[in-house]
């Protein structure tokens, strides 16, 4: 089984390491916020919203936060919400679909015999899926790619702070885009999940006008940008690793785990911010009220204590409790969608394309941030 060596990522884990054995709850003055290294610290503090709430202190939009952003009781009752227009029996049902979308996309690339893998597979393939179930028509979709990347830059505080202007002008298209869309669904309401969240109520009540636009939103951004960066890294793996390649093409039921372990080493979402109710002590840390948490999900995925030889790439590990989905009351409601894409379009690539490989005249460009590990481009031949 092979070491992650081909990976940025690697750069990262000996200061992981490290922090874990000396520093595990750590105050960052650069960014005033705890950063929490080690796997049974990241899922105390991700298993205990009352101590450790989701609730940012203040928003600079003075706008209410969406779902990630809220504590219960109001959590529970949107996430029971989205759980209506959201069941494992829809997502189930989009098989046919991932197939047929994930063909198309490849049927394209077989003539040319290279491709740049996160731009014509690893975006594309998710971002049909997740419009097309909001009900955003194949001709819009591309505006949504210009809106989603700018906003996901903007997760970066550095990047929001060198261009805010365009930030708040991506952000004010996309909600009047979905503003639109929802009037449209509320005179003549549709099969879709627009449809689906306009009709959706909790106690009876329904989500306010505020609330739809951030579903919108937050289906948009975090169901594609997140699956992309899954794909992305799967073929970075696949091609750093050609026999574990040849060891999935060969059994193709081993994507399930191979895809937890690409979760595990490489997790597109690399951490989860929140903020103490209240003064407690943390592996030894007085953390005050108010102060901001940062669980590093990279790190608690490598942590030793958790995962026996965590350096090594091991696509039959068992258990693999990785963190990359987060854990308690926020856990991923689209981890069912982003597992069921990886599991169908990976091993479709995989077995159309036995040779694919990467053209080592372009160099990979990664994205290592406090939110997202992944690629910008990985060119290969086919
Ligand atoms: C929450 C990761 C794909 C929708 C989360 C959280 C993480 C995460 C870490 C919890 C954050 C926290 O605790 O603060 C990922 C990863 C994905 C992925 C790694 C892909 C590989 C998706 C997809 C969708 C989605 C495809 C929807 C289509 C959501 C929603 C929440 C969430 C709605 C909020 C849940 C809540 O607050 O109760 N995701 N996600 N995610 N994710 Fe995902």
């Amino acid at each position: 089984m092979p070491t992650i060596h081909k990976h940025p990522i690697n750069l990262l884990l000996d200061w992981y390491r490290q922090m874990r054995a000396t520093q595990p709850v750590y105050f960052e003055s650069r960014y005033g916020c705890w950063l929490v290294f080690s796997y049974a610290d990241a899922f105390h503090v991700l298993n205990d919203p009352v101590t450790f709430s989701s609730e940012p202190s203040e928003r600079e939009d003075g706008r209410q936060p969406g779902i990630l952003g809220m504590d219960d009781p109001r959590h529970r009752q949107l996430r029971a919400i989205i759980h209506q227009a959201f069941t494992p029996r829809i997502i189930e049902q989009l098989g046919p679909r991932i197939i047929a979308v994930t063909n198309a996309l490849l049927d394209g690339l077989q003539e040319r015999g290279e491709m740049e893998v996160i731009q014509e597979f690893a975006y594309p393939l998710p971002l049909t899926i997740i419009a097309e179930l909001l009900g955003v028509p194949a001709e819009e979709q591309a505006m949504f790619r210009t809106w989603s990347t700018a906003l996901t830059r903007g997760f970066q505080p550095s990047a929001r702070a060198a261009r805010p202007q365009a930030y708040e002008e991506n952000e004010r298209a996309l909600r009047s885009y979905f503003a639109q869309k929802l009037e449209e669904r509320r005179r003549a309401p549709q099969d879709d999940l627009m449809s689906h969240l306009l009709m959706a109520s909790v106690d009876g009540q329904k989500l306010s006008e505020e609330e739809l636009l951030d579903f919108c939103k937050l289906l948009l951004l975090a169901g594609h940008e997140t699956t992309a960066h899954l794909l992305g890294n799967a073929v970075v793996c696949f091609d750093a690793y050609p026999e574990i390649a040849k060891q999935v093409r060969a059994d193709p039921a081993l994507i399930m785990s191979a895809i937890e372990e690409i979760l595990r080493c490489f997790p597109s979402v690399s951490g989860a911010l929140r903020r103490a109710t209240r003064e407690t002590i943390l592996n030894g840390q007085r953390i005050e009220p108010g102060q901001s948490i940062m669980v590093q999900a990279v790190s608690a995925n490598y942590d030793e204590t958790q995962f026996p030889d965590p350096e090594i790439f091991d696509i039959q590990r068992q258990p693999n409790r990785h963190l990359t989905f987060g854990h308690g009351i926020h856990f991923c409601l689209g981890a069912p969608l982003a597992r069921l894409e990886a599991r169908i379009a990976l091993p479709l690539l995989l077995e159309r394309f036995p040779t694919l490989k990467h053209q080592p005249e372009h160099s990979i460009e990664t994205i290592v941030s406090p939110f997202l590990v992944g690629v910008k481009a990985f060119h290969v031949t086919l």
